[in-house]
Protein backbone atom coordinates (compact mmCIF):
# COMPACT_ATOMS: atom_id res chain seq x y z
CA UNK A 1 0.00 0.00 0.00
CA UNK A 2 1.33 3.34 -1.26
CA UNK A 3 -0.18 6.44 0.25
CA UNK A 4 0.73 10.02 0.16
CA UNK A 5 1.61 12.62 2.74
CA UNK A 6 0.53 16.03 2.61
CA UNK A 7 1.39 18.79 5.20
CA UNK A 8 -1.31 21.73 5.30
CA UNK A 9 -0.06 24.97 6.13
CA UNK A 10 1.46 23.98 9.54
CA UNK A 11 3.26 26.82 12.02
CA UNK A 12 5.27 25.83 14.82
CA UNK A 13 6.85 27.41 17.53
CA UNK A 14 9.32 26.57 20.43
CA UNK A 15 7.84 28.38 23.11
CA UNK A 16 7.13 32.05 21.92
CA UNK A 17 9.49 31.70 19.05
CA UNK A 18 8.38 30.44 15.32
CA UNK A 19 10.08 28.00 13.55
CA UNK A 20 7.66 27.27 10.48
CA UNK A 21 5.14 29.45 9.01
CA UNK A 22 2.34 28.03 6.73
CA UNK A 23 4.64 25.15 5.58
CA UNK A 24 2.60 23.09 3.11
CA UNK A 25 4.03 20.05 0.75
CA UNK A 26 2.81 17.02 -0.57
CA UNK A 27 4.45 13.83 -1.10
CA UNK A 28 3.07 11.85 -3.69
CA UNK A 29 2.86 8.27 -3.35
CA UNK A 30 6.51 6.18 -3.87
CA UNK A 31 7.65 9.55 -4.21
CA UNK A 32 10.78 10.89 -2.15
CA UNK A 33 11.01 14.47 -1.51
CA UNK A 34 14.29 15.74 0.52
CA UNK A 35 13.73 18.67 2.17
CA UNK A 36 17.14 21.18 1.81
CA UNK A 37 18.91 23.83 3.45
CA UNK A 38 21.26 25.20 5.66
CA UNK A 39 21.60 24.66 9.65
CA UNK A 40 18.51 25.94 11.58
CA UNK A 41 16.44 26.26 8.56
CA UNK A 42 13.48 24.15 10.21
CA UNK A 43 14.29 20.56 8.16
CA UNK A 44 14.25 18.43 11.34
CA UNK A 45 11.44 20.51 12.95
CA UNK A 46 9.18 19.53 10.06
CA UNK A 47 10.11 16.00 10.32
CA UNK A 48 9.34 15.86 14.43
CA UNK A 49 6.10 17.34 13.02
CA UNK A 50 5.30 14.63 10.98
CA UNK A 51 6.43 12.06 13.88
CA UNK A 52 4.37 13.44 16.19
CA UNK A 53 7.57 14.39 18.40
CA UNK A 54 6.01 18.06 18.38
CA UNK A 55 2.84 19.53 17.72
CA UNK A 56 2.28 22.08 15.32
CA UNK A 57 0.33 25.37 16.32
CA UNK A 58 -1.99 25.56 13.42
CA UNK A 59 -2.33 23.55 10.13
CA UNK A 60 -2.76 19.78 9.48
CA UNK A 61 -0.61 16.65 8.74
CA UNK A 62 -2.32 13.81 6.54
CA UNK A 63 -0.69 10.42 5.35
CA UNK A 64 -3.21 9.17 2.82
CA UNK A 65 -7.01 9.83 4.03
CA UNK A 66 -5.84 9.31 7.77
CA UNK A 67 -4.98 12.53 9.40
CA UNK A 68 -1.76 12.70 11.38
CA UNK A 69 -2.40 15.80 13.47
CA UNK A 70 -3.67 14.69 16.67
CA UNK A 71 -2.39 11.13 16.54
CA UNK A 72 0.15 10.00 19.00
CA UNK A 73 3.87 9.23 17.65
CA UNK A 74 3.43 5.91 18.19
CA UNK A 75 0.29 4.72 16.30
CA UNK A 76 1.77 6.80 12.87
CA UNK A 77 3.57 3.40 12.09
CA UNK A 78 6.58 5.93 10.26
CA UNK A 79 10.24 4.67 10.01
CA UNK A 80 12.46 6.85 11.09
CA UNK A 81 16.60 6.93 10.14
CA UNK A 82 18.20 9.49 12.03
CA UNK A 83 21.95 10.61 11.96
CA UNK A 84 23.44 9.12 15.21
CA UNK A 85 21.50 5.70 14.21
CA UNK A 86 19.47 5.47 17.85
CA UNK A 87 20.09 1.45 18.02
CA UNK A 88 19.64 0.03 21.04
CA UNK A 89 22.91 -1.18 22.30
CA UNK A 90 22.15 -4.03 24.39
CA UNK A 91 20.55 -5.68 21.67
CA UNK A 92 22.09 -7.84 18.81
CA UNK A 93 21.99 -6.52 15.40
CA UNK A 94 19.41 -8.84 14.57
CA UNK A 95 17.17 -7.91 17.55
CA UNK A 96 17.15 -4.34 16.73
CA UNK A 97 15.98 -5.12 13.57
CA UNK A 98 13.30 -7.16 15.01
CA UNK A 99 12.06 -4.78 17.35
CA UNK A 100 9.46 -2.72 15.92
CA UNK A 101 7.96 -6.34 14.17
CA UNK A 102 8.05 -7.25 18.46
CA UNK A 103 5.75 -3.97 19.18
CA UNK A 104 3.76 -5.31 16.77
CA UNK A 105 3.04 -8.61 17.97
CA UNK A 106 4.56 -10.61 14.82
CA UNK A 107 5.71 -14.19 16.07
CA UNK A 108 9.29 -15.27 16.89
CA UNK A 109 10.03 -17.17 13.94
CA UNK A 110 8.22 -14.93 11.54
CA UNK A 111 9.82 -11.94 13.04
CA UNK A 112 13.39 -13.77 12.75
CA UNK A 113 12.93 -14.72 9.16
CA UNK A 114 12.23 -11.49 8.31
CA UNK A 115 14.73 -9.36 10.06
CA UNK A 116 17.50 -12.06 8.73
CA UNK A 117 15.95 -11.35 5.02
CA UNK A 118 16.47 -7.47 5.85
CA UNK A 119 19.46 -7.59 7.24
CA UNK A 120 20.62 -9.20 4.03
CA UNK A 121 18.96 -7.01 1.68
CA UNK A 122 21.14 -4.11 3.44
CA UNK A 123 24.50 -6.10 3.16
CA UNK A 124 24.63 -7.37 6.83
CA UNK A 125 23.74 -11.07 6.33
CA UNK A 126 25.93 -12.50 8.92
CA UNK A 127 26.25 -9.78 11.26
CA UNK A 128 23.13 -10.60 13.14
CA UNK A 129 24.59 -11.76 16.39
CA UNK A 130 26.99 -8.49 16.68
CA UNK A 131 26.19 -5.96 19.19
CA UNK A 132 26.48 -2.64 17.80
CA UNK A 133 29.08 -1.62 19.56
CA UNK A 134 30.93 -3.69 17.32
CA UNK A 135 29.98 -2.07 13.70
CA UNK A 136 31.52 0.79 11.87
CA UNK A 137 29.52 3.76 11.03
CA UNK A 138 28.39 2.62 7.46
CA UNK A 139 27.26 -0.64 9.08
CA UNK A 140 25.41 0.91 12.05
CA UNK A 141 23.60 2.95 9.45
CA UNK A 142 22.56 -0.24 7.21
CA UNK A 143 21.07 -1.55 10.46
CA UNK A 144 19.56 1.30 11.49
CA UNK A 145 17.92 1.38 7.58
CA UNK A 146 16.90 -2.19 7.76
CA UNK A 147 15.23 -1.43 11.23
CA UNK A 148 13.08 1.46 9.45
CA UNK A 149 12.23 -1.33 6.48
CA UNK A 150 11.57 -3.72 8.19
CA UNK A 151 8.19 -3.10 9.29
CA UNK A 152 7.23 -1.85 5.67
CA UNK A 153 5.80 1.27 6.48
CA UNK A 154 3.72 3.91 4.95
CA UNK A 155 6.42 6.63 5.05
CA UNK A 156 10.07 6.63 5.45
CA UNK A 157 12.13 9.63 7.00
CA UNK A 158 15.43 10.63 7.01
CA UNK A 159 17.06 13.08 9.24
CA UNK A 160 20.56 13.46 7.97
CA UNK A 161 21.11 9.75 8.06
CA UNK A 162 24.87 9.83 6.10
CA UNK A 163 26.48 13.09 8.01
CA UNK A 164 28.68 10.88 9.92
CA UNK A 165 29.89 8.45 7.32
CA UNK A 166 32.56 9.50 5.29
CA UNK A 167 32.52 10.86 1.58
CA UNK A 168 33.07 7.65 -0.15
CA UNK A 169 30.29 5.73 1.66
CA UNK A 170 27.89 8.47 2.04
CA UNK A 171 27.96 8.34 -1.99
CA UNK A 172 27.08 4.16 -1.95
CA UNK A 173 24.72 4.64 1.20
CA UNK A 174 22.73 7.25 -1.04
CA UNK A 175 22.62 4.97 -4.07
CA UNK A 176 21.60 1.99 -2.00
CA UNK A 177 18.90 4.26 -0.18
CA UNK A 178 17.65 5.14 -3.55
CA UNK A 179 17.88 1.24 -4.64
CA UNK A 180 15.39 0.15 -1.53
CA UNK A 181 13.30 2.92 -1.17
CA UNK A 182 12.43 2.60 -5.68
CA UNK A 183 11.91 -0.87 -4.75
CA UNK A 184 9.73 -1.09 -2.11
CA UNK A 185 7.91 2.05 -3.32
CA UNK A 186 7.74 3.77 -0.09
CA UNK A 187 6.92 7.05 0.20
CA UNK A 188 9.53 9.14 1.89
CA UNK A 189 11.05 12.56 2.95
CA UNK A 190 14.42 12.70 3.04
CA UNK A 191 16.34 15.87 5.21
CA UNK A 192 19.95 17.38 4.13
CA UNK A 193 21.78 20.26 4.06
CA UNK A 194 24.29 18.17 1.48
CA UNK A 195 22.71 19.79 -2.51
CA UNK A 196 24.75 16.79 -4.19
CA UNK A 197 22.80 14.45 -2.04
CA UNK A 198 19.49 15.85 -2.06
CA UNK A 199 19.45 16.09 -5.89
CA UNK A 200 21.10 12.85 -6.44
CA UNK A 201 18.60 10.73 -4.12
CA UNK A 202 15.29 12.39 -4.87
CA UNK A 203 12.53 12.95 -7.02
CA UNK A 204 11.81 16.32 -6.12
CA UNK A 205 13.21 18.63 -3.74
CA UNK A 206 12.07 21.07 -1.21
CA UNK A 207 14.95 24.25 -0.86
CA UNK A 208 14.00 25.85 2.40
CA UNK A 209 15.06 28.89 4.38
CA UNK A 210 14.23 30.33 7.74
CA UNK A 211 11.15 27.97 8.12
CA UNK A 212 9.86 28.65 4.49
CA UNK A 213 9.77 26.54 1.28
CA UNK A 214 11.57 28.46 -1.17
CA UNK A 215 10.88 26.33 -3.96
CA UNK A 216 9.65 22.75 -4.68
CA UNK A 217 10.46 21.17 -7.89
CA UNK A 218 12.46 18.25 -9.77
CA UNK A 219 16.53 18.72 -9.18
CA UNK A 220 16.62 19.68 -12.93
CA UNK A 221 14.58 22.63 -13.17
CA UNK A 222 16.12 23.59 -9.44
CA UNK A 223 19.06 23.68 -10.69
CA UNK A 224 18.23 25.24 -14.33
CA UNK A 225 15.55 27.10 -14.05
CA UNK A 226 15.44 28.66 -9.82
CA UNK A 227 12.00 30.95 -8.94
CA UNK A 228 13.80 33.25 -7.14
CA UNK A 229 17.31 34.87 -5.62
CA UNK A 230 17.54 32.83 -2.85
CA UNK A 231 17.31 29.62 -4.77
CA UNK A 232 19.48 31.17 -7.85
CA UNK A 233 22.24 31.54 -5.18
CA UNK A 234 22.00 28.54 -3.42
CA UNK A 235 22.01 26.47 -6.69
CA UNK A 236 25.08 28.40 -7.59
CA UNK A 237 23.99 31.37 -9.90
CA UNK A 238 27.57 33.30 -8.87
CA UNK A 239 26.17 36.61 -11.01
CA UNK A 240 22.65 37.95 -10.46
CA UNK A 241 22.68 41.13 -12.41
CA UNK A 242 19.87 44.06 -11.84
CA UNK A 243 18.57 45.12 -15.46
CA UNK A 244 15.76 47.51 -16.33
CA UNK A 245 14.33 47.48 -20.49
CA UNK A 246 14.86 50.81 -22.42
CA UNK A 247 13.84 49.33 -25.66
CA UNK A 248 11.59 46.98 -26.96
CA UNK A 249 11.91 45.89 -31.19
CA UNK A 250 10.33 42.59 -31.98
CA UNK A 251 11.59 39.83 -30.04
CA UNK A 252 14.60 41.81 -28.90
CA UNK A 253 14.76 43.28 -25.75
CA UNK A 254 17.25 46.26 -24.57
CA UNK A 255 18.51 46.49 -21.09
CA UNK A 256 20.58 48.63 -18.89
CA UNK A 257 22.43 47.42 -16.40
CA UNK A 258 23.30 50.06 -13.19
CA UNK A 259 26.35 52.17 -14.51
CA UNK A 260 24.86 52.67 -17.84
CA UNK A 261 25.75 48.87 -19.68
CA UNK A 262 23.58 47.89 -22.23
CA UNK A 263 22.67 44.16 -23.88
CA UNK A 264 20.69 43.47 -26.11
CA UNK A 265 18.65 39.81 -25.49
CA UNK A 266 16.26 37.95 -27.52
CA UNK A 267 12.89 36.61 -25.81
CA UNK A 268 12.92 33.53 -28.04
CA UNK A 269 16.06 32.34 -26.41
CA UNK A 270 15.52 33.84 -22.57
CA UNK A 271 11.74 33.45 -22.84
CA UNK A 272 9.59 36.55 -22.13
CA UNK A 273 11.39 39.77 -20.29
CA UNK A 274 9.63 42.10 -17.92
CA UNK A 275 10.95 45.46 -17.51
CA UNK A 276 12.78 45.42 -14.03
CA UNK A 277 13.87 41.80 -13.95
CA UNK A 278 17.32 39.96 -12.52
CA UNK A 279 19.58 38.29 -14.87
CA UNK A 280 20.68 35.29 -13.42
CA UNK A 281 24.09 33.18 -14.87
CA UNK A 282 26.65 30.70 -13.35
CA UNK A 283 30.82 31.42 -14.41
CA UNK A 284 29.65 29.31 -17.00
CA UNK A 285 26.38 30.64 -18.17
CA UNK A 286 28.47 33.72 -19.59
CA UNK A 287 30.71 33.29 -22.69
CA UNK A 288 34.13 35.26 -22.30
CA UNK A 289 35.10 36.97 -25.69
CA UNK A 290 37.26 39.32 -27.26
CA UNK A 291 34.28 41.51 -28.67
CA UNK A 292 30.85 41.13 -29.76
CA UNK A 293 27.17 42.48 -28.06
CA UNK A 294 27.49 41.64 -24.40
CA UNK A 295 28.26 43.38 -20.94
CA UNK A 296 31.73 45.06 -21.46
CA UNK A 297 34.21 44.09 -18.64
CA UNK A 298 37.78 44.61 -17.55
CA UNK A 299 39.20 40.74 -16.96
CA UNK A 300 41.22 40.85 -13.83
CA UNK A 301 42.51 37.64 -11.83
CA UNK A 302 42.65 34.56 -13.69
CA UNK A 303 42.26 30.98 -12.30
CA UNK A 304 42.33 27.48 -14.51
CA UNK A 305 39.75 25.66 -13.21
CA UNK A 306 40.40 22.01 -15.84
CA UNK A 307 37.36 22.42 -17.60
CA UNK A 308 38.05 26.64 -18.72
CA UNK A 309 39.54 29.50 -16.83
CA UNK A 310 38.06 31.37 -14.67
CA UNK A 311 38.17 35.40 -14.63
CA UNK A 312 37.32 37.88 -11.97
CA UNK A 313 35.49 40.97 -13.85
CA UNK A 314 35.22 44.43 -13.22
CA UNK A 315 32.11 45.54 -15.26
CA UNK A 316 30.20 48.99 -15.18
CA UNK A 317 27.21 47.11 -12.75
CA UNK A 318 29.69 45.21 -10.77
CA UNK A 319 32.12 42.50 -9.98
CA UNK A 320 31.06 39.06 -12.20
CA UNK A 321 32.49 35.72 -12.30
CA UNK A 322 33.10 34.57 -15.82
CA UNK A 323 34.81 31.26 -17.51
CA UNK A 324 36.43 31.56 -20.66
CA UNK A 325 37.00 28.81 -23.07
CA UNK A 326 40.77 26.94 -22.97
CA UNK A 327 41.65 27.38 -26.31
CA UNK A 328 41.95 31.14 -25.77
CA UNK A 329 44.00 31.87 -22.41
CA UNK A 330 43.42 36.14 -21.56
CA UNK A 331 45.75 38.39 -19.82
CA UNK A 332 44.61 40.30 -16.72
CA UNK A 333 43.90 43.56 -17.55
CA UNK A 334 43.03 43.13 -21.07
CA UNK A 335 39.06 44.29 -22.05
CA UNK A 336 36.44 41.15 -23.39
CA UNK A 337 32.54 41.37 -23.62
CA UNK A 338 30.89 38.69 -21.38
CA UNK A 339 27.66 37.44 -23.44
CA UNK A 340 25.37 35.67 -21.46
CA UNK A 341 24.11 31.99 -23.14
CA UNK A 342 20.57 32.07 -22.75
CA UNK A 343 20.05 28.31 -21.91
CA UNK A 344 22.07 28.56 -18.78
CA UNK A 345 20.72 31.80 -17.52
CA UNK A 346 17.54 32.15 -15.66
CA UNK A 347 15.44 35.67 -15.84
CA UNK A 348 14.16 36.61 -11.92
CA UNK A 349 12.10 38.72 -10.43
CA UNK A 350 14.02 41.40 -8.72
CA UNK A 351 13.58 41.23 -4.87
CA UNK A 352 12.76 44.16 -2.44
N1 LIG B 1 13.92 22.13 21.21
C1 LIG B 1 14.09 23.38 20.73
N2 LIG B 1 13.82 24.48 21.48
C2 LIG B 1 13.97 25.72 20.99
N3 LIG B 1 14.38 26.00 19.73
C3 LIG B 1 14.68 24.96 18.93
C4 LIG B 1 14.55 23.60 19.38
N4 LIG B 1 14.88 22.78 18.35
C5 LIG B 1 15.23 23.59 17.33
N5 LIG B 1 15.10 24.90 17.67
C6 LIG B 1 15.33 26.06 16.78
O1 LIG B 1 14.43 25.96 15.68
C7 LIG B 1 15.06 26.31 14.46
C8 LIG B 1 14.94 25.17 13.49
O2 LIG B 1 15.65 24.07 13.97
P1 LIG B 1 15.75 22.67 13.21
O3 LIG B 1 14.40 22.29 12.72
O4 LIG B 1 16.44 21.71 14.09
O5 LIG B 1 16.67 23.05 11.95
P2 LIG B 1 17.47 22.13 10.92
O6 LIG B 1 17.10 20.72 11.16
O7 LIG B 1 17.05 22.64 9.58
O8 LIG B 1 18.91 22.40 11.16
C9 LIG B 1 16.48 26.68 14.82
O9 LIG B 1 16.55 28.07 14.95
C10 LIG B 1 16.71 26.00 16.14
O10 LIG B 1 17.64 26.72 16.90
MG1 LIG C 1 18.30 19.09 11.66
Amino acid sequence: MTVSLSINSISAHYGKTAVLQDLSLSVEAGELVSLLGSSGCGKTTTLRLVAGFLQPTSGAIKLGDRDLTTLPAHARDIGLVFQNYALFPHLTVLENVAFGLKQRRIPTQERRLKAADMLERVGLSGLGDRLPGALSGGQKQRVALARALVIEPPLLMFDEPLSNLDAKLRVDMRVEIRQLQRANGTTSLYVTHDQEEAFSISDRVAIMNAGRIMQLDTPETLYRKPANGFVARFVGFENLLRLRVVERESAFVTAEAGGGARITLSQDAFGPIPDDFVLGCRADGLSVRREGDGLPAVLGTRTYLGRAYQYQCRTPAGAIVANGALSEPMAAGGSAVLVPMPEQCCILKPEG
